[in-house]
């Protein structure tokens, strides 16, 4: 990976740590994204010292916050000439509802919305350097419908069924987006990680945290699929798919429907001023 550009959001913890860690071993330009920037410069000394590769960078960027977005696509584009890999890895369980810095009902806005903004933002730049390559983390939590009438969950809230709704919403994206890049070089998949034992889980409680951590996997066992999906060669011209343990998986029925997807696409723009 010599040579590559990478960005990875969320690169402070868990499986998004231990991607950038693989990645940097492999000798690719790994530049991660913090919302805490002490903590995200703890990380890239972390991160530094144990691959030896100094060329680790962290930009700043609240994915709760569109305009923190922009600021860190445009920092991103002043100081680097490519990107060939994109990451979308930061994700978010909210047990309670909460609101955005935009007033979004926070794991739509986190988990979908700012990677949908983020993604379309460096798009260009992806194209010119291509092969390219995005991957979004989906979750095997994904399911049902995409609920137009009721996004934000104003009502009906539960943590599970809605962190669910926004990953449904990411594999819709990856899909249409294929489409969109179809003969650009750039090709976007979505990866489910597994239950992998990070901070995920942090607004569930102590008891449920604790559970979670137990049954799950290490978080370098979740890294395997987002770091075969960044430089295997044998896997280029695969796109708008959905990946698990390295391998390509089917998806409920809704994730295939491309009028669902046009019509997220279209109302997502609108959320995010594009
Ligand atoms: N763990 C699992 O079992 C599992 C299973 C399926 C899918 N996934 C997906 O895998 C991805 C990585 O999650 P993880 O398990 O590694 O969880 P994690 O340890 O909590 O890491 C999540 C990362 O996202 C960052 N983040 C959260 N909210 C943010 C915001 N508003 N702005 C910027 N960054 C933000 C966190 O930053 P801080 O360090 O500042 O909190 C952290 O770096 C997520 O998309 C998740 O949905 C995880």
């Amino acid at each position: 990976m010599k040579g590559k550009i990478i960005l990875i959001t969320g690169g402070t913890s868990g499986i998004g740590k231990e991607t950038a860690q693989g990645l940097a071993m492999l000798g690719a330009t790994v530049v991660i994204t913090t919302r805490d920037a002490q903590r995200g410069e703890q990380t890239k000394q972390e991160l530094i010292q144990a691959t030896n590769n100094t060329n680790i960078d962290v930009l700043f960027c609240d994915l709760a916050s569109f305009d923190s977005v922009r600021d860190c696509c445009r920092e991103f584009l002043k100081k680097y000439p490519k990107l060939h890999v994109l990451i979308n890895n930061a994700g978010i369980v909210d047990y309670h509802r909460r609101e955005s810095k935009d007033g979004i009902e926070n794991m739509f806005a986190v988990n979908y919305l700012a990677p949908f903004l983020m993604t379309n933002l460096l798009l260009d730049i992806l194209k010119k350097s291509a092969p390219a390559r995005i991957i979004n983390l989906t979750s095997g939590l994904h399911s049902g419908t995409i609920h137009f009438n009721n996004l934000e969950f104003k009502h009906g809230f539960s943590g599970m069924k809605v962190y669910g709704h926004s990953k449904l919403a990411i594999i819709l994206f990856t899909r249409l987006l294929a489409e969109n890049l179809k003969g650009t070089g750039v090709s976007v998949n979505c990866v489910n990680p597994g239950m992998s034992a990070t901070n995920l889980s942090r607004d569930a409680g102590w008891f449920s945290a604790k559970f979670f951590k137990l049954l799950a996997k290490e978080p370098s066992i979740g890294a395997q699929t987002p770091i075969y999906l960044a430089c295997a060669p044998e896997i280029e011209s695969i796109t708008g798919e959905y990946f698990e343990k390295e391998s390509v998986k089917k998806t409920n029925t809704e994730t295939y429907d491309m009028d669902v997807a046009k019509k997220l696409w279209n109302v997502s723009k609108k959320y995010v001023g594009l």
